[in-house]
């Protein structure tokens, strides 16, 4: 009879490496592009002019500071501003800057995976803005969520920037926001930004820039199972390539094998082998329209109260409520 031998992963990373490389297609999750390195790529791409993305809602924060603390106030006395993996807390110092300054009474509550991240936010804060009160979460985003959640007395304001939902497909994006959404109360609100259609050069030049750092921040997946689980990938024989379809309004980032090979992960007792031209899958940035956002809000139970835009619909930050219908 024959033997079946099943693999035992310590991390999670190690089991979706695995299934990832020995699948077809292959494909790895980008998930996984943010290690110490990763991080500082990422802040490379967000200051790079190619990038839209980040001065687009920067735009439309600065644009609408004042609107948009009317709106997380109405009526209440005072809320807790809960930020989903919040970086450098670049975007949310505006709307921080104007509650200090107007003295609103806000604690701001930013949840990250990373603790050093979190730590230099808080640090941040303090100094820029003593009078917000902040207190680090640190932790995965649902765990957490339903950690501060025990506080229901407090209205609960939801932020998600950057279009950090772009990188789900639409079936996990719905399973991501009814998981938010059973964590709101009637009087939340869900305030998240969505990158939009537009036209397809833009898309491909954000993701495809001519200084290489796009490139690095994909293959850097690579570098990080060479360094964690002892792979041995010529990083320089893989090639990045981005390609945006305007129908669906979905950007994808391959690693494509510029020659057969062979590449072994010892931490996984695994050969895998690459014929020319075989492509790796690493991330999807889908982009979005009105349809596409009314549509994810009402299978996720949710519903749209208001919008903002920059000037030219490049990018829109949507303001979600609980739908009681549900
Ligand atoms: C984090 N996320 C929203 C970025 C995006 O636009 O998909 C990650 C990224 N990938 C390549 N450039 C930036």
């Amino acid at each position: 009879m024959q033997q079946k031998t099943t693999i035992v992963f310590d991390t999670q990373f190690e089991e979706e490496v695995y299934h990832g490389l020995t699948n077809y297609p292959k494909h790895l999750s980008s998930k996984y592009f943010y290690d110490a390195k990763g991080d500082k790529l990422f802040q490379d791409i967000m200051n790079m002019p190619e990038y839209y993305l980040t001065n687009s809602e920067y735009n439309i924060l600065e644009a609408f500071k004042e609107e948009i603390a009317r709106l997380f106030i109405n009526g209440t006395e005072g809320f807790n501003l809960i930020e989903l993996g919040a970086g450098d807390g670049k975007k949310t110092k505006i709307l921080l800057k104007y509650f200090s300054e107007n003295n609103i009474r806000v604690k701001y509550l930013p949840i990250d995976i990373s603790q050093n991240v979190l730590d230099e936010l808080e640090a941040s804060i303090k100094e820029e803005l003593p009078k917000i009160t902040v207190e680090t979460l640190q932790g995965t985003y649902f765990e957490t969520l339903s950690e501060v959640n025990s506080i229901q007395d407090v209205k609960k304001v939801i932020l998600f920037l950057g279009s950090n939902i772009g990188n789900l497909l639409h079936p996990q994006a719905i399973e991501f926001l009814s998981q938010i959404r059973a964590l709101m109360q009637e009087e939340d609100l869900l305030f998240m930004g969505f990158d939009q259609k537009k036209n397809p050069q833009t898309i491909l030049d954000a993701y495809n820039d001519q200084t290489g750092i796009t490139a690095a921040f994909n293959k850097n997946i690579l570098v990080r199972i060479n360094a964690e689980l002892g792979g041995d990938f010529k990083v320089s024989n893989f090639l990045h390539w981005e390609v945006y379809d305007p129908e669906t309004g979905t950007a994808k980032s391959y690693l494509v094998s510029k020659q057969a090979q062979t590449v072994t992960i010892e931490k996984l007792g695994l050969t895998v082998t690459f014929k020319a031209w075989e492509t790796i899958h690493t991330e999807i940035s889908q982009k979005y329209d009105d349809d596409t956002v009314a549509w994810l809000a009402e299978r996720s139970g949710l519903k749209i109260e208001t919008e903002f835009s920059d000037d030219e619909n490049q990018y829109k930050n949507y303001v979600f409520k609980k739908n009681k219908e549900e």
